[in-house]
């Protein structure tokens, strides 16, 4: 492992990500996902580690490999990723959403695989908890970073998003120019207003995030 933060900016934090999709199961072969590789999140996990910081990656389903000294937690839906992000978030610093989570599931799964008959079938859908909202309300929150994959206004929806999540800082993600590619485009909003990073490949702008973490981080 190369030393890309020489001193440690994280050394004795302990960091709580999310990533990837969730998936929102239908019945026993179909279900209700967000298109996400993963990538970003990995990424982030992998630069918080070379900045020092203990990490638990909380993981929807991915084709990704685990990244080196990271503790991964792999899940499937909304319900089972805010279970293992509620059982560590009173234990971590700092917690970064970068999980495309589903905001919608169907109320219930159908345990028989649902046959073509007749009509099409009308699948109800409910709103999954807000993981991240649900971090930043604790009574001692961690430093909460969130992700705004928006399609248009990157900067009125994403700093409007931080507002409402009550979150320090979030990181405003244009979808065309970063799904699926190794590359993304992308902002900082914090309480000193907005910085976009240049085009980068994701590991190199995950470290320029970590970077801005902690120096936002209180000083212990
Ligand atoms: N997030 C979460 N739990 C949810 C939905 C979103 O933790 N149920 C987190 C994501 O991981 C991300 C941030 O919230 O860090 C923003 O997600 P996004 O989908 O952009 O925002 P929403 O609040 O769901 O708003 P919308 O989808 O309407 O834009
Ligand atoms: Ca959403």
């Amino acid at each position: 492992l190369i030393d890309h933060f020489q001193p440690k900016p994280l050394a004795g934090r302990r960091v709580l990500l999310t990533a990837g999709p969730t998936f929102e199961a239908i019945d026993p072969v179909r279900g209700i996902t967000n298109l996400s590789s993963g990538r970003m999140g990995y990424a982030l996990a992998r630069a918080c580690r070379e900045a020092g910081a203990e990490v638990t990656l909380v993981s929807g389903p991915v084709h990704l490999q685990r990244p080196h000294r990271v503790v991964r937690i792999e899940t499937s839906s909304a319900l089972e990723m805010r279970e293992e992000v509620m059982r560590h978030a009173a234990h971590c610093d700092v917690f970064i959403g970068v999980a495309a989570v589903a905001d919608y599931r169907p109320e219930t799964m159908s345990m028989q695989k649902i046959k073509k008959k007749g009509s099409p079938p009308a699948i109800k859908l409910v709103e999954n908890p807000d993981i991240l909202a649900e971090v930043a309300a604790l009574a001692k929150p961690p430093f909460c970073v969130g992700f705004a994959a928006e399609s248009e206004q990157l900067g009125e929806n994403a700093e409007a998003k931080r507002q409402r999540k009550g979150i320090p800082l979030i990181v405003g993600n244009l979808v065309q120019e970063s799904l699926g590619s190794d590359q993304a485009t992308l902002t900082l909003f914090d309480d000193e207003g907005r910085h976009p990073l240049p085009v980068a490949p994701k590991i190199e702008l995950a470290r320029q995030i970590v970077a801005r973490i902690a120096n936002l981080l209180e000083p212990r």
